[in-house]
């Protein structure tokens, strides 16, 4: 397993040392100081900087969460359409955006999933042109979008010199990390609620990562992950990693300004979970801004959230800037986060650019992922389900202008227990084409969820 060793951690513009213990050889990355544009964590309430450590809060003064500070005058310097083209085909061609000092990034291919024109959803929600879905349901390795902030915090988390990488998960980051660990020789201990979806389970369990199954909700297992994260000196990618994390999430809204032309569409739906995907994107969209790639202009943001665990849709609702926590009970378990870290940004976001943050109740997931389904083919877990059945609400409540929206998914096909039991049967015949007759029309006349006994 490589054990990265630094000269002296995480001090940029000097050479680092990269040993791999099982072989004995040494390598030498030299890091581009020219090419480097971010300095300092900065705190996002009192502006308070500290340096590019694995740390997230800012604990001299007010406690507030840190972000990442770029010198976005040398990034426009360093960027453009031209040398973003010539990139990788993966979230990397975006790396002068990504908070990391050197090349020598874990790229497993993350990133540049389809951005589809979804005519057929479109024309059953009653929008009348340029409905696009961001399909990060075939996003590599594990088939969500995690694998964008995974791919950024493991690759720091190397740069920091961590060997043991770890996460506090509602399960597709908890996939994630496992596989980018693996891939990258890192050792991995996951922490998730025990009550996941098997699908989840096994798709962590497979990459030799440790599974720490915790008896209560995702809040609670974010608590002990904390304790961990201070005992154990473990990077954590959503704890003490975050503010690199984070980062991973904007590279979505990269995509979708590049894929629609090097422009912004008036509208974009996301999930909402902790709250950082939503506003990542929207911070993806003003530095794309900043630096000149795309023009100025007013993006709506919306959030979605499943009603049994939707304390921002609350707040929202009720017009408060503050989110009070609730204990989740829904069946989108990857969204279920009662305690948002980043709840009170998210709402920042839906008040700024005039959107809105709504929430969708369990039979209306499974609407929203059996509609993408039927109409665009993609089978999208209860996050996704949750997104097009928000979609659906606000064209349904007028809420949304039937132009240029942007749909984006969150995503895959490891949450099947959500569906099962409402998407019908296999019509099970004999080997004989008037068995087959006699389905067929039974199928083409009566409702597949009335037509589930066997025929024989
Ligand atoms: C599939 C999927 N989509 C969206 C989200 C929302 O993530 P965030 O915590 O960034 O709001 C999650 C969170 O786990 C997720 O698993
Ligand atoms: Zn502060």
């Amino acid at each position: 397993m490589p054990i990265l060793l630094f000269k002296k951690c995480s001090k940029y513009f000097q050479e680092v040392e990269s040993k791999d213990s099982n072989q004995g050889t040494t390598t030498h990355n030299q890091i581009h100081s020219t090419d480097t544009v971010i300095d300092k964590l900065k705190c996002k309430e009192c502006g308070e900087e500290y340096n590019l450590e694995a740390k997230h809060i800012c604990e001299d003064v007010c406690f507030g969460p840190l972000e990442v500070k770029y010198n976005y005058e040398k990034l426009s310097q360093i960027v453009s359409r031209a040398t973003i083209e010539a990139g990788p085909k993966s979230i990397w061609r975006y790396r002068h955006f990504l908070p990391v000092a050197t090349d020598n990034v874990i790229d497993v291919g993350t990133g540049i999933t389809p951005l589809i024109k979804s005519e057929r959803l479109a024309r059953r929600l009653g929008l009348l042109k340029n409905l696009y879905i961001k399909n990060d349901t075939v996003n590599m390795p594990t088939l969500s979008f995690k694998e964008r902030v995974v791919s950024v915090a493991l690759s720091r988390a190397r740069e920091l010199g961590f060997s043991t990488v770890s996460c506090a998960s509602t399960g597709n980051l908890a996939n994630s990390t496992a596989a980018i660990a693996a891939q990258a020789g890192l050792e991995c201990c996951v922490f998730i609620p025990a009550d996941l979806e098997a699908g989840k389970i096994l798709g962590t369990l497979i990459y030799n990562s440790t599974v720490m199954a915790v008896k209560g909700n995702y809040d609670q297992v974010n608590r002990l992950c904390c304790e961990v994260a201070n005992t154990y000196g473990w990077g954590f990618v959503n704890i003490n990693l975050r503010p690199y994390y984070s980062e991973g999430s904007k590279t979505l809204g990269f995509e979708v300004a590049e894929q629609l032309g090097w422009q912004l569409h008036g509208l974009v739906v996301a999930p909402i979970a902790s709250g950082s995907l939503y506003t990542k994107i929207y911070k993806g969209f003003q530095e794309f801004i900043k630096v000149g790639l795309v023009e100025d202009k007013a993006v709506r943001f919306s959030g979605a959230q499943a009603e049994g665990c939707s304390p921002v849709a609350q707040a929202f609702r009720e017009g408060r800037d503050f989110v009070t926590p609730v204990k989740p009970n829904a069946i989108a378990k990857s969204i279920a986060i009662g305690n948002p870290a980043d709840g009170i940004y998210a709402l920042e976001v839906a008040s700024k650019t005039n959107g809105h943050i709504e929430s969708v109740t369990d039979a209306e997931i499974i609407e929203g992922i059996k509609l993408l389904a039927e109409t665009e083919g993609i089978f999208t877990e209860t996050a996704g389900g949750t997104t097009i059945a928000v979609l659906k609400k606000l064209v349904e409540a007028g809420k949304i202008d039937p132009e240029e929206t942007t749909v984006i998914t969150g995503n895959d096909l490891k949450t099947q227990e959500a569906v099962q039991g409402y998407i019908g049967e296999p019509l099970t015949i004999e080997a004989k084409l008037d068995s087959f007759e006699r389905a067929w029309e039974r199928d083409q006349t009566l409702d597949r969820l009335d037509w589930q006994q066997v025929l024989v």
